[in-house]
Protein backbone atom coordinates (compact mmCIF):
# COMPACT_ATOMS: atom_id res chain seq x y z
CA UNK A 1 0.00 0.00 0.00
CA UNK A 2 1.73 3.06 -0.53
CA UNK A 3 1.64 6.48 1.18
CA UNK A 4 -1.01 7.91 -1.03
CA UNK A 5 -3.05 5.38 -0.91
CA UNK A 6 -2.63 5.25 3.06
CA UNK A 7 -3.58 8.70 3.64
CA UNK A 8 -6.61 8.35 1.21
CA UNK A 9 -7.83 5.38 3.65
CA UNK A 10 -7.41 7.43 6.65
CA UNK A 11 -9.93 9.93 5.46
CA UNK A 12 -12.10 7.87 4.15
CA UNK A 13 -12.38 5.66 6.69
CA UNK A 14 -13.43 8.29 9.19
CA UNK A 15 -15.45 9.99 6.56
CA UNK A 16 -17.27 7.00 6.80
CA UNK A 17 -17.77 7.16 10.40
CA UNK A 18 -19.29 10.88 10.08
CA UNK A 19 -16.68 13.12 10.37
CA UNK A 20 -15.77 16.19 8.36
CA UNK A 21 -12.47 16.41 6.45
CA UNK A 22 -10.98 19.37 7.23
CA UNK A 23 -7.17 20.69 5.24
CA UNK A 24 -4.10 20.84 7.52
CA UNK A 25 -3.42 23.86 8.94
CA UNK A 26 -0.23 26.25 8.23
CA UNK A 27 3.21 25.07 9.85
CA UNK A 28 2.90 28.57 11.40
CA UNK A 29 0.22 28.49 14.15
CA UNK A 30 -2.44 31.11 14.06
CA UNK A 31 -4.18 30.89 17.38
CA UNK A 32 -1.49 29.96 19.46
CA UNK A 33 1.20 32.47 20.02
CA UNK A 34 3.15 30.29 22.90
CA UNK A 35 4.45 27.78 20.65
CA UNK A 36 6.64 28.39 17.48
CA UNK A 37 5.05 25.28 14.88
CA UNK A 38 2.59 23.36 14.73
CA UNK A 39 3.63 20.16 16.13
CA UNK A 40 0.01 18.12 16.65
CA UNK A 41 -3.47 17.78 14.16
CA UNK A 42 -5.63 19.27 17.47
CA UNK A 43 -3.79 22.58 17.59
CA UNK A 44 -6.27 24.15 14.79
CA UNK A 45 -9.24 22.90 17.30
CA UNK A 46 -7.69 23.89 20.27
CA UNK A 47 -10.88 26.44 20.39
CA UNK A 48 -13.61 23.58 19.82
CA UNK A 49 -12.72 21.59 22.69
CA UNK A 50 -12.88 24.71 24.88
CA UNK A 51 -16.06 25.22 23.68
CA UNK A 52 -15.09 28.82 22.32
CA UNK A 53 -15.82 27.90 18.98
CA UNK A 54 -18.72 26.24 17.50
CA UNK A 55 -17.78 22.96 15.23
CA UNK A 56 -21.39 22.52 13.91
CA UNK A 57 -21.47 26.23 12.61
CA UNK A 58 -18.06 25.66 11.51
CA UNK A 59 -17.94 22.56 9.44
CA UNK A 60 -21.67 20.57 10.16
CA UNK A 61 -19.99 18.30 12.60
CA UNK A 62 -18.83 17.27 16.04
CA UNK A 63 -16.01 15.13 14.42
CA UNK A 64 -13.18 15.82 12.22
CA UNK A 65 -10.63 13.90 10.52
CA UNK A 66 -7.15 15.79 9.15
CA UNK A 67 -3.31 14.75 7.60
CA UNK A 68 -1.69 17.72 9.38
CA UNK A 69 1.78 19.26 8.46
CA UNK A 70 3.37 19.13 11.79
CA UNK A 71 7.05 19.91 12.67
CA UNK A 72 8.93 19.35 16.00
CA UNK A 73 12.03 20.28 17.07
CA UNK A 74 11.97 18.37 20.22
CA UNK A 75 12.73 15.52 18.10
CA UNK A 76 15.69 17.00 15.89
CA UNK A 77 18.54 14.96 18.07
CA UNK A 78 16.66 11.63 17.48
CA UNK A 79 16.59 12.05 13.80
CA UNK A 80 18.71 9.96 11.92
CA UNK A 81 17.21 6.68 13.65
CA UNK A 82 15.00 4.40 11.72
CA UNK A 83 11.61 6.24 13.03
CA UNK A 84 11.94 10.20 13.88
CA UNK A 85 11.68 13.07 12.00
CA UNK A 86 11.36 16.89 12.19
CA UNK A 87 9.11 17.42 9.60
CA UNK A 88 6.27 14.96 9.33
CA UNK A 89 2.52 14.18 8.73
CA UNK A 90 0.06 13.21 10.92
CA UNK A 91 -3.13 11.35 10.38
CA UNK A 92 -5.83 12.70 13.04
CA UNK A 93 -9.67 12.21 14.00
CA UNK A 94 -11.35 14.15 16.56
CA UNK A 95 -14.20 15.06 18.58
CA UNK A 96 -15.37 17.84 20.47
CA UNK A 97 -17.62 16.73 22.95
CA UNK A 98 -19.19 13.85 20.88
CA UNK A 99 -17.89 10.10 20.95
CA UNK A 100 -15.58 9.33 23.85
CA UNK A 101 -13.14 6.29 24.61
CA UNK A 102 -15.39 3.46 23.21
CA UNK A 103 -15.64 4.45 19.92
CA UNK A 104 -12.26 5.84 19.45
CA UNK A 105 -10.27 3.10 20.36
CA UNK A 106 -12.55 0.29 18.52
CA UNK A 107 -12.24 2.49 15.30
CA UNK A 108 -8.81 2.77 15.75
CA UNK A 109 -8.41 -0.96 15.93
CA UNK A 110 -10.52 -1.43 13.22
CA UNK A 111 -8.47 0.42 11.11
CA UNK A 112 -5.27 -1.09 12.33
CA UNK A 113 -6.16 -4.86 11.89
CA UNK A 114 -9.15 -4.50 8.95
CA UNK A 115 -8.14 -1.62 6.75
CA UNK A 116 -4.11 -2.23 6.96
CA UNK A 117 -4.74 -5.63 7.39
CA UNK A 118 -1.89 -5.56 10.09
CA UNK A 119 -2.28 -8.95 12.20
CA UNK A 120 -2.64 -8.14 16.06
CA UNK A 121 0.22 -10.34 17.40
CA UNK A 122 2.10 -7.82 15.84
CA UNK A 123 0.71 -5.20 18.15
CA UNK A 124 0.56 -4.12 21.85
CA UNK A 125 -1.41 -0.96 23.46
CA UNK A 126 -0.79 1.08 26.70
CA UNK A 127 -2.98 2.94 29.02
CA UNK A 128 -2.48 5.45 31.87
CA UNK A 129 -2.27 3.88 35.10
CA UNK A 130 -3.29 6.87 37.37
CA UNK A 131 -1.46 9.06 39.64
CA UNK A 132 -2.42 11.27 42.33
CA UNK A 133 -4.04 13.90 40.29
CA UNK A 134 -5.76 11.93 37.26
CA UNK A 135 -6.98 8.42 37.62
CA UNK A 136 -6.23 5.67 36.32
CA UNK A 137 -7.59 4.78 33.09
CA UNK A 138 -9.93 1.54 33.55
CA UNK A 139 -12.49 2.42 31.12
CA UNK A 140 -9.42 2.00 28.34
CA UNK A 141 -8.45 -1.05 29.86
CA UNK A 142 -11.93 -2.70 29.57
CA UNK A 143 -12.33 -1.71 25.86
CA UNK A 144 -9.42 -3.40 24.85
CA UNK A 145 -9.84 -6.30 26.47
CA UNK A 146 -13.30 -6.58 24.49
CA UNK A 147 -11.42 -6.10 21.53
CA UNK A 148 -9.47 -9.34 22.93
CA UNK A 149 -6.67 -8.27 23.97
CA UNK A 150 -4.71 -10.65 27.08
CA UNK A 151 -3.50 -8.78 30.17
CA UNK A 152 0.27 -9.10 28.81
CA UNK A 153 -0.57 -6.63 25.60
CA UNK A 154 -1.88 -3.98 27.76
CA UNK A 155 0.98 -2.21 29.07
CA UNK A 156 0.18 0.14 31.76
CA UNK A 157 2.22 3.53 32.17
CA UNK A 158 2.60 6.71 33.63
CA UNK A 159 2.28 11.04 32.80
CA UNK A 160 5.69 10.48 30.75
CA UNK A 161 4.46 8.31 28.39
CA UNK A 162 0.84 8.19 28.45
CA UNK A 163 -0.59 11.68 29.43
CA UNK A 164 -0.65 14.20 26.06
CA UNK A 165 -0.70 18.24 26.26
CA UNK A 166 -1.18 20.96 26.21
CA UNK A 167 0.57 22.21 23.24
CA UNK A 168 1.92 25.81 24.53
CA UNK A 169 1.59 27.54 27.63
CA UNK A 170 -2.23 25.68 28.26
CA UNK A 171 -4.80 23.73 26.70
CA UNK A 172 -7.17 21.01 26.68
CA UNK A 173 -4.73 17.68 27.48
CA UNK A 174 -5.61 14.34 28.73
CA UNK A 175 -4.53 10.56 29.32
CA UNK A 176 -3.72 8.64 26.57
CA UNK A 177 -4.09 4.91 24.76
CA UNK A 178 -1.10 4.58 22.52
CA UNK A 179 -0.92 1.68 19.35
CA UNK A 180 2.58 -0.05 18.81
CA UNK A 181 3.29 -1.95 15.86
CA UNK A 182 6.44 -4.18 15.96
CA UNK A 183 7.44 -2.20 19.19
CA UNK A 184 7.32 1.17 16.92
CA UNK A 185 4.50 3.65 18.67
CA UNK A 186 2.15 4.40 15.79
CA UNK A 187 -1.32 6.07 17.19
CA UNK A 188 -2.10 8.34 20.01
CA UNK A 189 -5.27 8.28 20.99
CA UNK A 190 -5.89 11.31 23.93
CA UNK A 191 -8.75 11.94 25.55
CA UNK A 192 -9.20 15.26 26.56
CA UNK A 193 -10.60 15.66 29.80
CA UNK A 194 -8.63 18.59 31.33
CA UNK A 195 -7.77 22.08 30.44
CA UNK A 196 -4.54 22.65 31.61
CA UNK A 197 -3.60 26.10 32.66
CA UNK A 198 -0.20 28.33 32.67
CA UNK A 199 0.38 27.41 35.91
CA UNK A 200 -0.19 23.71 35.05
CA UNK A 201 -3.09 22.80 36.99
CA UNK A 202 -5.81 20.66 35.75
CA UNK A 203 -9.17 21.76 35.52
CA UNK A 204 -11.99 18.63 33.99
CA UNK A 205 -13.48 20.53 30.61
CA UNK A 206 -17.16 20.96 30.24
CA UNK A 207 -17.33 18.80 27.09
CA UNK A 208 -15.09 15.86 26.77
CA UNK A 209 -13.02 14.77 23.90
CA UNK A 210 -11.06 12.90 21.34
CA UNK A 211 -7.73 13.87 19.53
CA UNK A 212 -5.90 11.31 17.77
CA UNK A 213 -2.53 11.34 16.01
CA UNK A 214 -0.73 8.69 14.29
CA UNK A 215 2.34 9.47 11.93
CA UNK A 216 1.74 8.31 8.28
CA UNK A 217 5.92 7.50 7.97
CA UNK A 218 5.46 5.29 10.42
CA UNK A 219 2.52 3.59 9.23
CA UNK A 220 3.98 3.31 6.18
CA UNK A 221 6.78 1.73 7.52
CA UNK A 222 4.55 -0.88 9.24
CA UNK A 223 2.18 -1.17 6.85
CA UNK A 224 4.75 -1.62 4.14
CA UNK A 225 7.10 -3.90 6.19
CA UNK A 226 9.88 -1.62 6.26
CA UNK A 227 12.96 -1.13 8.61
CA UNK A 228 12.94 2.38 8.58
CA UNK A 229 10.81 5.26 7.46
CA UNK A 230 13.34 6.38 4.98
CA UNK A 231 12.81 2.73 3.35
CA UNK A 232 9.15 3.41 3.07
CA UNK A 233 7.97 5.20 -0.78
CA UNK A 234 7.54 8.57 1.24
CA UNK A 235 11.32 8.30 0.66
CA UNK A 236 12.26 6.39 -1.70
CA UNK A 237 11.53 8.23 -4.93
CA UNK A 238 13.86 10.69 -3.69
CA UNK A 239 17.41 10.21 -4.72
CA UNK A 240 19.67 8.39 -2.23
CA UNK A 241 21.12 10.17 0.57
CA UNK A 242 21.76 10.94 4.53
CA UNK A 243 18.35 10.49 6.39
CA UNK A 244 19.14 14.07 8.47
CA UNK A 245 19.67 15.58 4.87
CA UNK A 246 15.99 13.74 4.09
CA UNK A 247 14.24 14.91 6.95
CA UNK A 248 15.94 18.74 7.14
CA UNK A 249 15.41 18.88 3.10
CA UNK A 250 11.61 18.12 3.39
CA UNK A 251 11.05 20.43 6.75
CA UNK A 252 12.59 22.80 4.52
CA UNK A 253 10.80 23.00 1.80
CA UNK A 254 7.53 22.93 3.69
CA UNK A 255 8.68 25.61 6.34
CA UNK A 256 9.47 27.67 3.45
CA UNK A 257 6.51 26.97 1.75
CA UNK A 258 4.40 28.22 4.71
CA UNK A 259 6.05 31.63 4.92
CA UNK A 260 9.20 31.23 7.41
CA UNK A 261 12.34 32.89 6.13
CA UNK A 262 15.54 32.13 8.15
CA UNK A 263 16.42 34.54 10.36
CA UNK A 264 18.17 34.77 13.71
CA UNK A 265 14.92 34.39 15.88
CA UNK A 266 12.40 32.43 16.62
CA UNK A 267 10.75 30.27 13.50
CA UNK A 268 13.32 31.62 11.28
CA UNK A 269 16.14 30.58 13.18
CA UNK A 270 15.39 26.99 13.53
CA UNK A 271 14.62 27.30 9.57
CA UNK A 272 18.13 28.50 9.14
CA UNK A 273 19.46 25.73 11.73
CA UNK A 274 18.33 23.37 9.18
CA UNK A 275 19.25 24.99 6.04
CA UNK A 276 22.40 25.41 7.24
CA UNK A 277 23.10 22.02 8.78
CA UNK A 278 22.17 20.59 4.93
CA UNK A 279 24.38 22.76 3.37
CA UNK A 280 27.35 22.45 5.62
CA UNK A 281 26.53 17.96 4.95
CA UNK A 282 26.67 18.79 0.96
CA UNK A 283 30.33 20.36 0.85
CA UNK A 284 31.52 16.96 2.59
CA UNK A 285 29.17 14.81 0.30
CA UNK A 286 28.72 17.06 -2.38
CA UNK A 287 24.93 16.62 -3.00
CA UNK A 288 23.38 18.60 -4.96
CA UNK A 289 20.56 19.75 -2.59
CA UNK A 290 18.43 21.97 -5.39
CA UNK A 291 17.67 18.86 -7.25
CA UNK A 292 16.37 17.59 -4.20
CA UNK A 293 14.30 20.02 -2.98
CA UNK A 294 12.55 20.42 -6.56
CA UNK A 295 12.29 15.84 -6.42
CA UNK A 296 10.36 16.90 -3.02
CA UNK A 297 8.41 19.69 -3.74
CA UNK A 298 7.26 17.23 -7.03
CA UNK A 299 6.42 14.38 -4.76
CA UNK A 300 4.89 16.64 -2.31
CA UNK A 301 2.87 18.97 -4.64
CA UNK A 302 0.31 16.59 -5.33
CA UNK A 303 -0.98 16.68 -2.11
CA UNK A 304 0.60 19.90 -0.66
CA UNK A 305 -0.23 22.23 -3.40
CA UNK A 306 0.89 25.41 -1.56
CA UNK A 307 4.75 23.92 -1.40
CA UNK A 308 6.57 26.64 -3.83
CA UNK A 309 9.74 26.34 -5.87
CA UNK A 310 10.18 28.86 -6.42
CA UNK A 311 10.45 30.55 -3.15
CA UNK A 312 11.85 27.61 -2.02
CA UNK A 313 14.99 27.61 -4.66
CA UNK A 314 15.07 31.63 -4.21
CA UNK A 315 15.19 31.56 -0.13
CA UNK A 316 17.75 28.48 -0.61
CA UNK A 317 19.96 30.26 -2.60
CA UNK A 318 20.16 33.65 -0.97
CA UNK A 319 20.81 31.81 2.65
CA UNK A 320 23.37 29.22 0.86
CA UNK A 321 25.38 32.20 -0.69
CA UNK A 322 25.46 33.88 2.75
CA UNK A 323 26.61 30.82 4.31
CA UNK A 324 29.19 29.90 1.59
CA UNK A 325 30.72 33.52 2.45
CA UNK A 326 30.72 32.61 5.99
CA UNK A 327 31.60 28.54 6.52
CA UNK A 328 35.19 28.72 4.92
CA UNK A 329 36.48 31.59 7.72
CA UNK A 330 34.13 30.06 10.49
CA UNK A 331 35.82 26.47 9.98
CA UNK A 332 38.98 27.81 10.25
CA UNK A 333 37.92 29.62 13.49
CA UNK A 334 36.72 26.43 14.76
CA UNK A 335 40.15 24.83 13.60
CA UNK A 336 41.93 27.20 15.76
CA UNK A 337 39.89 26.66 18.81
CA UNK A 338 40.57 24.32 21.46
CA UNK A 339 37.35 22.82 23.87
CA UNK A 340 34.01 24.16 23.01
CA UNK A 341 32.14 25.42 25.55
CA UNK A 342 28.70 27.55 25.35
CA UNK A 343 30.00 30.50 25.33
CA UNK A 344 32.65 29.93 22.51
CA UNK A 345 30.07 28.03 20.41
CA UNK A 346 27.92 30.85 20.49
CA UNK A 347 30.50 33.09 19.37
CA UNK A 348 30.98 30.94 16.57
CA UNK A 349 27.69 30.90 15.39
CA UNK A 350 27.29 35.07 16.20
CA UNK A 351 30.67 36.04 14.05
CA UNK A 352 30.22 33.30 11.42
CA UNK A 353 27.42 31.96 11.33
CA UNK A 354 28.24 28.08 12.20
CA UNK A 355 25.10 27.05 13.29
CA UNK A 356 24.71 24.42 16.78
CA UNK A 357 24.25 21.41 14.34
CA UNK A 358 27.31 23.00 11.76
CA UNK A 359 29.64 22.99 15.28
CA UNK A 360 28.99 19.50 16.23
CA UNK A 361 28.78 18.31 13.17
CA UNK A 362 32.19 19.45 12.60
CA UNK A 363 34.32 19.98 15.71
CA UNK A 364 34.53 16.07 16.54
CA UNK A 365 35.43 15.62 20.40
CA UNK A 366 36.05 19.41 20.72
CA UNK A 367 32.60 19.95 20.76
CA UNK A 368 32.11 16.49 22.97
CA UNK A 369 30.64 18.35 26.40
CA UNK A 370 28.78 21.04 23.84
CA UNK A 371 24.87 20.62 24.73
CA UNK A 372 21.97 22.16 23.25
CA UNK A 373 20.70 23.63 26.17
CA UNK A 374 23.82 25.33 27.48
CA UNK A 375 24.35 27.09 23.82
CA UNK A 376 20.09 27.79 23.65
CA UNK A 377 20.38 29.88 26.77
CA UNK A 378 23.66 31.71 25.44
CA UNK A 379 21.15 32.46 22.74
CA UNK A 380 18.49 33.89 24.68
CA UNK A 381 20.58 35.82 27.11
CA UNK A 382 22.08 37.74 23.63
CA UNK A 383 18.30 37.86 22.33
CA UNK A 384 17.73 39.83 25.58
CA UNK A 385 20.37 41.90 25.39
CA UNK A 386 19.94 42.46 21.47
CA UNK A 387 15.62 43.40 22.16
CA UNK A 388 16.65 46.05 24.61
CA UNK A 389 19.11 47.55 22.58
CA UNK A 390 16.71 47.79 19.73
CA UNK A 391 14.03 49.43 21.98
CA UNK A 392 16.87 51.71 23.19
CA UNK A 393 17.20 53.00 19.92
CA UNK A 394 13.93 54.11 19.27
CA UNK A 395 13.65 55.94 22.45
CA UNK A 396 14.97 59.13 21.32
CA UNK A 397 13.93 58.76 17.61
CA UNK A 398 13.13 62.30 17.26
CA UNK A 399 16.04 64.71 16.20
CA UNK A 400 14.26 67.89 16.84
CA UNK A 401 10.44 69.18 17.70
CA UNK A 402 10.79 71.45 14.47
CA UNK A 403 7.83 71.84 12.23
CA UNK A 404 9.56 69.71 9.45
CA UNK A 405 10.43 66.64 11.52
CA UNK A 406 7.07 67.07 13.07
CA UNK A 407 5.77 66.30 9.52
CA UNK A 408 7.96 63.20 9.57
CA UNK A 409 6.79 62.07 12.71
CA UNK A 410 3.21 61.61 11.93
CA UNK A 411 3.99 60.23 8.70
CA UNK A 412 6.39 57.54 10.17
CA UNK A 413 2.76 56.59 12.11
CA UNK A 414 0.73 56.39 8.86
CA UNK A 415 3.58 54.74 7.27
CA UNK A 416 3.24 51.67 10.09
CA UNK A 417 -0.14 51.49 9.77
CA UNK A 418 0.03 51.34 6.05
CA UNK A 419 2.72 48.44 6.74
CA UNK A 420 0.77 46.33 8.42
CA UNK A 421 -2.16 46.15 6.53
CA UNK A 422 0.31 45.53 3.36
CA UNK A 423 2.43 43.22 4.96
CA UNK A 424 0.61 41.85 7.69
CA UNK A 425 0.41 42.56 11.71
CA UNK A 426 3.49 40.69 12.46
CA UNK A 427 5.29 43.63 11.25
CA UNK A 428 6.46 46.11 14.44
CA UNK A 429 8.47 48.60 14.76
CA UNK A 430 12.25 48.31 15.30
CA UNK A 431 13.59 51.83 15.30
CA UNK A 432 13.14 54.91 13.85
CA UNK A 433 15.00 57.98 13.27
CA UNK A 434 13.90 61.01 12.30
CA UNK A 435 15.10 64.48 11.07
CA UNK A 436 13.90 67.51 9.43
CA UNK A 437 15.38 66.14 6.07
CA UNK A 438 13.85 62.32 5.95
CA UNK A 439 13.00 59.52 7.98
CA UNK A 440 14.77 56.47 8.36
CA UNK A 441 12.29 53.48 9.91
CA UNK A 442 13.18 50.00 11.23
CA UNK A 443 10.85 47.04 11.19
CA UNK A 444 10.49 43.40 11.90
CA UNK A 445 10.31 41.73 8.12
CA UNK A 446 11.34 38.58 7.21
CA UNK A 447 12.03 39.80 3.71
CA UNK A 448 13.05 42.21 0.94
CA UNK A 449 9.48 44.40 -0.30
CA UNK A 450 8.37 43.46 -3.53
CA UNK A 451 8.10 47.16 -5.49
CA UNK A 452 4.18 46.36 -5.73
CA UNK A 453 4.24 46.35 -1.43
CA UNK A 454 6.52 49.21 -1.99
CA UNK A 455 3.69 51.23 -3.80
CA UNK A 456 0.93 49.78 -2.04
CA UNK A 457 2.23 51.38 1.48
CA UNK A 458 3.29 54.75 -0.36
CA UNK A 459 -0.53 54.94 -1.67
CA UNK A 460 -2.22 53.94 1.41
CA UNK A 461 0.25 57.02 3.29
CA UNK A 462 -0.73 59.42 0.62
CA UNK A 463 -4.26 58.55 0.29
CA UNK A 464 -4.56 58.97 4.26
CA UNK A 465 -2.61 62.44 4.00
CA UNK A 466 -5.18 63.37 1.30
CA UNK A 467 -8.30 62.49 3.31
CA UNK A 468 -6.71 64.91 5.48
CA UNK A 469 -7.37 63.74 8.86
CA UNK A 470 -7.25 64.91 12.03
CA UNK A 471 -4.60 63.67 15.00
CA UNK A 472 -6.09 62.99 18.04
CA UNK A 473 -4.06 62.49 21.43
CA UNK A 474 -5.53 60.94 24.47
CA UNK A 475 -4.28 59.80 27.83
CA UNK A 476 -4.96 56.67 29.33
CA UNK A 477 -3.70 53.77 30.98
CA UNK A 478 -1.25 51.59 28.72
CA UNK A 479 -3.90 48.43 29.86
CA UNK A 480 -6.73 50.53 27.84
CA UNK A 481 -4.36 51.48 25.06
CA UNK A 482 -3.69 47.79 24.61
CA UNK A 483 -7.13 47.03 24.45
CA UNK A 484 -7.59 49.69 21.68
CA UNK A 485 -5.06 47.80 19.48
CA UNK A 486 -2.42 50.60 19.84
CA UNK A 487 0.85 49.59 18.73
CA UNK A 488 3.61 50.42 20.57
CA UNK A 489 4.54 50.01 24.39
CA UNK A 490 7.93 50.10 25.19
CA UNK A 491 9.33 49.75 28.03
CA UNK A 492 5.50 51.63 30.11
CA UNK A 493 4.13 49.17 32.95
CA UNK A 494 0.39 47.91 32.44
CA UNK A 495 -1.10 50.00 35.27
CA UNK A 496 1.14 53.25 33.87
CA UNK A 497 -0.37 56.34 31.83
CA UNK A 498 0.51 56.68 28.25
CA UNK A 499 -0.26 59.07 25.33
CA UNK A 500 -2.05 57.85 22.71
CA UNK A 501 -2.35 59.23 19.27
CA UNK A 502 -4.94 58.37 16.76
CA UNK A 503 -5.48 59.26 13.52
CA UNK A 504 -8.47 58.63 11.88
CA UNK A 505 -11.78 59.97 10.55
CA UNK A 506 -13.51 58.78 14.01
CA UNK A 507 -10.54 58.85 16.27
CA UNK A 508 -13.03 57.49 19.16
CA UNK A 509 -13.83 54.20 17.46
CA UNK A 510 -11.51 50.97 17.01
CA UNK A 511 -11.67 52.01 13.08
CA UNK A 512 -8.78 54.72 13.51
CA UNK A 513 -6.66 54.06 10.75
CA UNK A 514 -3.64 54.63 13.00
CA UNK A 515 -3.19 54.33 17.13
CA UNK A 516 0.21 54.64 18.31
CA UNK A 517 1.38 54.76 22.14
CA UNK A 518 3.73 57.93 21.49
CA UNK A 519 5.48 60.88 23.22
CA UNK A 520 4.33 63.14 20.15
CA UNK A 521 4.41 65.81 18.83
CA UNK A 522 2.49 65.49 15.79
CA UNK A 523 1.01 67.66 12.94
CA UNK A 524 -2.56 68.40 13.89
CA UNK A 525 -3.87 66.51 10.51
CA UNK A 526 -2.63 64.50 8.08
CA UNK A 527 -2.72 67.14 5.27
CA UNK A 528 -0.15 69.45 6.66
CA UNK A 529 2.35 66.60 5.68
CA UNK A 530 2.84 67.06 1.90
CA UNK A 531 3.53 64.10 -0.54
CA UNK A 532 5.02 60.80 0.84
CA UNK A 533 7.91 59.13 -1.09
CA UNK A 534 9.71 55.99 -0.15
CA UNK A 535 13.48 56.34 -1.54
CA UNK A 536 14.91 52.79 -0.46
CA UNK A 537 13.91 49.70 1.26
CA UNK A 538 17.04 47.58 2.07
CA UNK A 539 18.43 45.37 5.22
CA UNK A 540 18.70 46.55 8.53
CA UNK A 541 19.92 43.44 10.61
CA UNK A 542 18.58 39.68 10.53
CA UNK A 543 14.72 39.85 10.17
CA UNK A 544 14.38 44.07 10.05
CA UNK A 545 14.12 46.20 7.42
CA UNK A 546 14.64 49.59 7.08
CA UNK A 547 12.68 52.25 4.79
CA UNK A 548 13.84 55.71 4.50
CA UNK A 549 11.10 57.99 3.06
CA UNK A 550 10.80 61.67 2.43
CA UNK A 551 7.86 63.90 2.25
CA UNK A 552 8.08 66.74 -0.67
N1 LIG B 1 -2.06 15.27 19.87
C1 LIG B 1 -1.56 13.94 20.03
C2 LIG B 1 -0.13 13.81 19.60
O1 LIG B 1 0.39 14.70 19.02
C3 LIG B 1 -2.43 12.98 19.30
O2 LIG B 1 0.48 12.80 19.83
Amino acid sequence: MTANELRKKYLDFFQSKGHTIIPSASLIPENDPTVLFTTAGMQQFKPYYTGEKDPIKNFGARRATSIQKCFRTSDIDSVGDESHLTFFEMLGNFSFGDYFKEDAIKWAWEFITKEMKISPERCFVSVFEGDPAVPEDKESVEIWKDLGLTDDKIKKCGRKDNFWGPTGDEGPCGPTTEIYVDGIEVWNIVFNEYYCSADKSLEPLEQKGVDTGMGLERLAMVVQNKKTIFETDLFTPLIETNRIMLDHSRAIVFLISDGVRPSNKEQGYILRRLMRRVMAKKSVESINIENLLKRIIEEYKKFYPELNEESVLSVFREENSKFQKAIRQGLRELEKVGKLDAVSAFKLFESYGLTFEVIKDFAGTKAASLNQKDFDKEFKKHQEISRAGSEQKFKGGLADASERTIKYHTAAHLMLAALRQALGDGVAQKGANITAERLRFDFSYPEKMTPEQIKQVEDLVNEKIKENLPVKMEEMFLKEAKALGATGAFESKYDERVKVYSIGSSTSSASAFSREICGGPHVNSTGEIGRFKIIKEESSSAGVRRIKAIVE
